[in-house]
């Protein structure tokens, strides 16, 4: 099995070549409880070093990238205590290096949060240039136009992102593209900038709002947060927080087209309906049935699935992190489908994989011509991506017969206990490490 060793403040060092194992054919049926939002955790993490003072955090996800973040903050001299497996210490009044260049973190993209956040702090950041999965060009200019609006002096140098300043000013930023990285980041460093920022064309995604309510509930002046004109007043100082981090929408989403796609019926709990509509407007389309309470929504496929057209967007649109899931569901339904992506152009490399399960789907371009099958067929595959990784596990728990996924370190980048969770849904799913446990895998899988 895979090493996992603790550091002294508790935080998983994990280093595996585990797999998962997968006898597909189960429909999926029972209840999910969704984690904190990866993608609001990693900035929130990052804003706690906005602060000498101590920040409560709750509600964190326990997954790759996240741990990542905190011990590249240890790195520099943040003080970082679990209290739990979901709840964290932070208090960054000791930080000694304004320079984060660990190993680690060139392979997380959320380190360029670093950036903003202690630009606005100490007018003093170097940050080594993200990583993160491949999945396309993923540039930076709107993250470095908007610092440089701010008063900023930013270079790229010897792999690292230097950006200092001797005076930050609040100015009128309109975003050329619509971006969550750079909207967050100018958000952090226009909540202690002088005077007033306003940025145009700012993304609205959940995890956008919440860092602005996290930011605000440490004393920053920050309106307009989930509308695409955001106004921040800075002010000169932040202080100490108790926040709870927001449900993930994309893991929710995950688990209600597992439903559709294993032809399940899946109650996922601890969501926001708000934040699921364009998933759920998706799944009605497809002829899944859906039930939604105030915390919770239930996804029934008893009918088989209809094609549908999807394009990805940002916030309020169809998530791009959804859209190797919607595809898979896509690929089982009765008639032809149109997939577009049009946040990331390369995101469709989870395609020759499942043509390798069976599916029938061209690419060209940015586009994904999708013509359903009756079924798919097990296979050895490999996760390219994280959320294409969900996806493809998805696939293989719909598939007739044995599938091994590999490469699933991408998937727990994002997703906590992801197997656990689909095991407890009734998926025949295990980590394995060796021919041996594959035996047994099969053996008990019969
Ligand atoms: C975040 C999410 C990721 C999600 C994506 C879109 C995190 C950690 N990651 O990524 O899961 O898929 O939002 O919802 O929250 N762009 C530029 N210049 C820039 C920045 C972005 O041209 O300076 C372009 C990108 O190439 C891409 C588009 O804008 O085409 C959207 O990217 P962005 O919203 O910034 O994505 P991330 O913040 O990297």
């Amino acid at each position: 099995m895979g090493r996992v060793t603790e550091n002294v403040h508790g935080l998983r060092k994990e280093e595996r070549m585990e797999q998962y194992a997968i006898q597909g054919g189960n429909p999926l049926v029972g209840e999910v409880e969704i984690g904190g939002a990866k993608n609001a955790a990693l900035p929130i993490i990052a804003a706690s070093v906005m602060t000498d003072e101590t920040v409560h955090i709750e509600n964190l996800p326990d997954v790759r990238d996240t741990n990542v973040l905190l011990e590249a903050m240890q790195d520099i001299g943040v003080l970082v205590n679990r209290s739990g497996r979901h709840k964290v210490t932070i208090n960054a009044a000791r930080i000694n290096n304004l320079v984060v260049d660990g190993d680690n973190i060139r392979k997380i993209r959320a380190s360029y949060y670093f950036l903003g956040a202690m630009l606005a702090k100490y007018k003093s950041a170097e940050v080594a240039l993200p990583g993160g999965c491949d999945i396309g060009c993923r540039a930076i200019d709107q993250h470095i136009k908007g610092f440089r609006a701010l008063g900023a002096e930013v270079k790229i140098e010897y792999g690292l992102i230097k950006a200092h300043a001797e005076r930050l000013r609040g100015n009128h930023i309109y975003m050329d593209v619509v971006s969550v990285g750079a909207t967050i980041n100018i958000m952090m460093v226009a909540a202690l900038a002088e005077g007033q920022t306003i940025i145009e064309n700012a993304a609205k995604e959940p995890h956008v709002v919440d860092l602005a309510n996290f930011l605000n509930s440490m004393g920053a002046n920050i309106k307009g947060a989930g509308t695409d004109v955001i106004r921040i007043k800075g002010v000169t100082g932040l202080h100490g927080s108790d926040y709870a981090i927001i449900p993930d929408q994309i893991e929710a989403g995950t688990f209600m087209f597992a439903a559709a796609i294993t032809k399940g019926d899946i109650t996922v709990k601890n969501v926001i309906p708000k934040h699921l509509e364009s998933i759920t407007a998706k799944l009605l389309e497809i002829g899944c049935e859906i039930e939604e309470s105030d915390d919770a929504v239930r996804v029934v496929a008893a009918k088989p699935l209809r094609p549908t057209q999807v394009k990805t967007l940002p916030y309020p649109g169809f998530p791009t992190d959804m859209q190797p899931q919607i595809t898979v569901a896509l690929a089982l339904s009765r008639g032809t489908s149109i997939v577009t992506e049009s946040i990331f152009e390369n995101r469709f490399k989870y395609v020759d994989e499942l043509t390798r399960m069976g599916a029938d789907i061209k690419v060209e371009g940015n586009t994904a011509i999708v013509n359903g099958v009756a079924k798919y067929t097990g296979a050895r595959i490999n996760a390219p991506d994280l959320r294409a990784g969900a996806a493809l596990v998805m696939a293989a728990l719909a598939a007739e017969g044995v599938s091994t996924v590999e490469e699933i370190h991408y998937i727990e980048r994002g997703y906590e206990d992801f197997h656990l969770k689909l095991q407890a849904l009734g998926a025949q799913i295990e980590k394995v490490s060796s021919d041996r446990d594959m035996q047994k895998f099969r053996l008990k899988t019969g």
